[in-house]
């Protein structure tokens, strides 16, 4: 794993910006999108630069169950806010979290496989979760529907006006789907990601920490800023971004 440090997320989003450059010169089609207040600063910088992405393909990770892409706390319509209205891509895959559960993860599943994913960005859950899938999810599963546990919901909250309101389940690309991206790029910020961020890079690989299986993928960057990376204490890995 590439460690950088970045001073801040706005420098996290160049530095994640630099990454996905340098995929698009090297020729990936099919970039793997997250939602999360995370990866913002890396889509601000998407939409400000020239790159285009016209004719390429995006494959989000997940969405809310029963939430239509017309819904402001669904993912579709964060991913057309952030980034789908400025910068649009040839096709932008979302999971439909109207369509029943079986067909749809089927179907998503098969998406991927179509579209073999270059270049996978993810953001982290404060368990260690990646997309949705919680600590527990099996290591080679694949596009599922999820039951969120209490503290993602409790995390997500502030996007709802009452917590009822968030909700329960949700289609999420299965740890196994993430493993075939041939690059992922992982991002956190933050004192509360700090536990999280050094059982994924110095702990067991172990499906209680869904994101630790990240220390057997072959081409994976992880930006942090100084508070996610606290409690790291293979200090000589970390590479100042400047
Ligand atoms: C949600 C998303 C994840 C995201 C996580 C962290 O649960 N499904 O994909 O990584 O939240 O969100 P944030 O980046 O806002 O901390």
């Amino acid at each position: 794993m590439k460690i950088l440090q970045v001073k801040d997320q706005q420098a996290g989003g160049r530095a994640g910006y630099d990454v996905f450059a340098e995929a698009v010169k090297n020729g990936a089609h099919v970039f793997g999108l997250a939602t999360g207040s995370t990866p913002i600063s890396i889509y601000d910088e998407l939409k400000a630069s020239d790159l285009d992405f016209s004719d390429k393909i995006s494959i989000n990770l997940d969405e809310y169950k029963g939430l239509p892409g017309t819904h402001e706390q669904s993912y579709r319509y964060f991913m057309n806010e952030h980034l789908f209205n400025a910068k649009p891509f040839k096709e932008s895959y979302v999971p439909d979290g109207m369509a029943d559960a079986e067909t749809e993860t089927k179907r998503y599943e098969g998406i991927i496989d179509a579209n073999p994913i270059d270049l996978q960005i993810l953001g982290l859950g404060q368990n260690g979760h990646i997309g949705f899938n919680e600590p527990g999810t099996p290591f080679d599963s694949l596009t599922h529907e999820v039951t969120l546990t209490e503290s993602t919901i409790e995390a997500n909250a502030r996007f709802f006006e009452h917590e009822d309101e968030v909700p329960r389940y949700a289609y999420s690309m299965g740890i196994g789907s993430i493993m075939k991206a041939k690059e992922i790029l992982l991002v956190a910020y933050g004192a509360a990601k700090a536990d999280a961020v050094a059982a994924m890079i110095e702990g067991p690989v172990t499906e209680d920490m869904p994101a630790s299986i990240l220390q057997k993928h072959a081409n994976v960057t992880v930006i942090i800023d100084e508070a996610a990376g606290a409690k790291l204490t293979n200090r000589e890995e970390i590479v100042p971004f400047v």
